[in-house]
């Protein structure tokens, strides 16, 4: 979808259809919809007034405007209640990261409808408001609106033999933008918004294509290519130099699959004239490209679904692919394990035991717990960059969807600063995390009767004895862990997120990085 900012008065705009803004119950209609109104004679106070269209959040109503005006259509789009309260004498919204949802909810429910049509192009002024506040910036609702129209579009269709004009595809999205001194800032958003909704959709097709595609080698040339566009540094190591650093996690996880591993290691330094390399930010991300589990196999029901085993692994890519095009002021390096999990007459088997890059042995109690032991490896690697700081997301427990549901994303850490800010870039990014405790309580279940710890635990807690297993590989650097088993992959559709990979951790690693500074440093 090409996105473009104009200025202009939207009545005015040729187009095959314009989007209008509704908030529901309100008394008045915003400017732009009121010059809408008047210029078709009183269609839309008339509609709202018989109740035929109540601004409801994500409703959408579309009429034909008979050549009254030049845009051959007219959608209404429900933005809900308008949540303002008032302080001080000042409108201010009451939350401005939900009100900021709903925009990128509507957008992205009323971009799929228009795509569904079968229309090609479209107007929207749902980044427009009467009264901006401190809260909520022009910028940040073209940003808004461009997130939620580009992601609610989405579809995967790489895979089907249709012809290619048959499939129903939105090629542009015009934002007007009324007052000219408005412009540049709606042209930022709507270029930031562009980057990163790309890179989510980037991920999600990662995810979304097959297992037989999607293979560490696939991965890692993805890898390569994302670095020679944006002139990156990219280092694949193969097996026989996983073998010289002591990488056991990994190639014991990878036994069983003739695909070979891959550790893929990717480096974004700003160009800022400092050289870039101190102290990186390390993203590592989990890539299974499929699990089933291994020797300790999965049943057949949903089986399918772990090709999105790899979904940390993309969105760490994806991350690094916006921010490298954003051009943000960070070192951040991205490691990547990449395997299958396979059984095979040489497959790793429960009771075997590995030692890790850290020298760490592991008994393997369950095949089925492989995502911790490569990540073992990808964490104990991360050391020799004397990281600020290294945050993991990996696909890890059924457990934390058990805990958490599709919603939000489990979090674990050993810095309160670091979880703090990923809280917080998850509420305004709405990629939301939720804290789950890594106390020493915890530690007793993954002791190992023969080895330095083993890979599961008992029957309760899944998500947290993973976490403190990975923490045994956690050097005296800030980490944060997400586990985003239940956030990668929706089962159902929903406003900006069609069912199949959701791309998560994409916006919400941006949204960190965009204005990170320094983490005061530990003492
Ligand atoms: N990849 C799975 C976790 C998973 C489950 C992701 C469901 C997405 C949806 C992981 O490798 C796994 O199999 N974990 C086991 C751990 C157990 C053996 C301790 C699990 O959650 O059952
Ligand atoms: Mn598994
Ligand atoms: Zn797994």
């Amino acid at each position: 979808m090409k996105v473009n900012v104009k200025f202009g008065t939207a009545e005015k705009e040729t187009s095959e259809i314009t989007l209008l803004g509704i908030f529901e119950g309100a008394e008045k209609l915003t400017s732009i919809v009121a010059s809408f109104d008047t210029a078709l004679g009183g269609i839309i106070s008339d509609i709202l007034k018989r109740r035929d269209f109540k601004g409801k959040q994500n409703e959408t109503l579309v009429f034909p405007t008979y050549g009254k005006i030049p845009t051959r259509r007219v959608m209404l789009v429900g933005l809900g209640k308008r949540e303002l309260k008032a302080r001080s004498g000042d409108v201010l919204l009451t939350n401005p990261a939900l009100f900021l949802d709903k925009i990128r909810q509507a957008s992205g429910v009323s971009a799929k409808r228009v795509q569904d049509m079968g229309l090609k192009s479209l107007i929207s002024t749902l980044h427009e408001f009467d009264s901006y506040n401190r809260d909520v910036s022009v910028q940040s609702c073209a940003e808004a609106v461009v997130t939620g129209s580009i992601l609610g579009a989405y579809q995967f269709t790489k895979y089907k033999t249709s012809e290619p004009e048959e499939i129903k595809k939105v090629e542009n999205l015009t934002l007007i933008v009324s007052k000219k001194a408005l412009l540049p800032q709606v042209q930022s958003g709507a270029r930031s918004a562009e980057i990163i909704s790309e890179a989510v959709c980037f991920v999600r097709d990662l995810g979304n294509m097959p297992a037989c595609d999607t293979t560490p080698t696939f991965l890692a040339n993805t890898a390569k290519q994302i670095a020679k566009e944006s002139k990156l540094r990219c280092e694949i190591l193969s097996k026989p130099q996983m073998k010289s650093l002591g990488m056991g996690g990994l190639l014991g996880t990878s036994q069983g699959s003739t695909q070979p591993p891959k550790f893929i290691i990717i480096e974004y330094n700003a160009r800022d004239g400092r050289g870039g390399k101190a102290n990186p930010i390390v993203l590592v991300g989990k890539g299974i490209t499929f699990d089933s589990g291994g020797i300790s196999i999965k049943p057949a029901k949903d089986m399918e679904k772990m090709k999105y085993d790899m979904a940390g692994a993309a969105a760490v890519l994806g991350t690094i692919k916006a921010i490298a095009v954003l051009k943000i002021p960070l070192d951040v390096v991205g490691l990547i394990p990449c395997t299958e999990n396979l059984p095979s007459g040489g497959a790793l088997k429960p009771g075997d035991v590995l030692r890790s890059i850290t020298g760490k042995t592991i008994e393997i109690i369950s095949t089925d717990a492989e995502g911790r032991v490569i990540l073992a490896d990808a964490l104990g690697y991360a050391k020799r960059y004397k990281p600020q700081c290294v945050i993991d997301m990996a696909t890890l427990t059924g457990a934390c969807v058990v805990a958490l549901g599709t919603v939000a994303t489990g979090m674990f850490g050993n810095n309160e600063e670091l979880k703090e800010r990923v809280k917080k870039a998850g509420e305004a990014s709405f990629e939301r995390v939720w804290e789950l405790p890594l106390w020493e309580e915890y530690d007793e279940q993954i002791k190992s009767d023969i080895a330095d710890i083993k890979n599961v635990g008992g029957s309760w807690g899944g998500a947290i004895t993973g976490a403190c297993f990975l923490k045994k590989f956690v050097e005296d650097f800030p980490w944060v862990h997400l586990d985003i088993a239940g956030t990668a992959m929706a089962e159902k559709d929903s406003p900006y997120t069609p069912k199949g990979g959701t791309g998560v951790g994409v916006r919400l690693m941006v949204q960190l990085l965009r204005d990170w500074t320094p983490l005061p440093t530990r003492k």
